[in-house]
């Protein structure tokens, strides 16, 4: 698959078949991911990887932290938000709602705790930078992580990054014996989509380019 293909085709799974994924497939993912271009070289990046009984003690601890503090969005998200930005987040959960709710759940339900068990895909992995990074250097991290997101895709694997467990850094980082100098940016969800749910089916839309792109001559 070429680069253009898988960015045209990738989209958030929520919905993961429980088929585990071989280190080798992951570490081919985690390889591309390296290759991102940073500023001078410094590559700020760094991944934590989790799987199996290490995964689910994690979820277990996520899910505890969300039972006692109940946050809805991901630290970062201002609310409100200007009703440009707000029209495009509501484009996207009125596309999942009917597909959501055919499983017999509410929207932010199925986000809320889908999110906190990483959908049960069978890999979470969580994005670090070190905290002596000034935030412009946050940039390349999200390189890094598009270049994770396209490489899954050309694998035939299915990813769903999710920022709303960031909510719960301190667990993670205890779960996961994070050093305190570092800051947790990202949570993705890395398994096999279940192609047949149409909650994966569903592709969200984006803004025509009038809207993102000023041209000047
Ligand atoms: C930084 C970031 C954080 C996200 N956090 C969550 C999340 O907590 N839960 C979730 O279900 N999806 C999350 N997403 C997925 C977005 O909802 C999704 O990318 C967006 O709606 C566009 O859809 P697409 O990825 O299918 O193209 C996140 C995406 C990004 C880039």
């Amino acid at each position: 698959m070429d680069a253009l293909a898988a960015m045209q085709q990738r989209r958030s799974a929520r919905v993961f078949l429980k088929k585990p994924v071989s280190r080798a497939l992951v570490e081919e993912v985690l390889a591309c991911a390296g290759l991102a271009p940073s500023a001078i070289n410094l590559q700020p990046w760094e991944y934590v990887i989790t799987y199996g009984e290490e995964k689910e003690r994690l979820t277990r601890r996520i899910i505890q932290a969300h039972g006692e503090l109940k946050v809805s969005c991901g630290p970062g998200t201002a609310s409100p938000l200007p009703e440009r930005y707000a029209n495009r987040s509501r484009g996207a959960s009125q596309g999942l709602k009917p597909h959501i709710a055919a499983l017999g759940s509410d929207f932010n339900r199925f986000i809320e705790e889908g999110s906190c068990s990483f959908y049960g895909a069978p890999i979470a992995i969580i994005v670090v930078i070190d905290k002596l990074f000034p935030h412009l250097r946050y940039l390349d991290v999200g390189l890094s992580v598009a270049y994770l997101l396209l490489a899954a895709e050309a694998k035939g694997l299915a990813t769903c990054p999710i920022g709303l467990v960031t909510a719960y850094s301190d667990e993670i980082a205890d779960v996961l014996s994070i050093p305190k100098e570092k800051e947790i940016l990202l949570a993705i969800a890395l398994g096999y989509a279940d192609e047949k749910s149409p909650i994966n089916i569903f592709k969200t839309k984006r803004e025509p380019l009038t809207e993102i792109i000023s041209w000047y001559e």
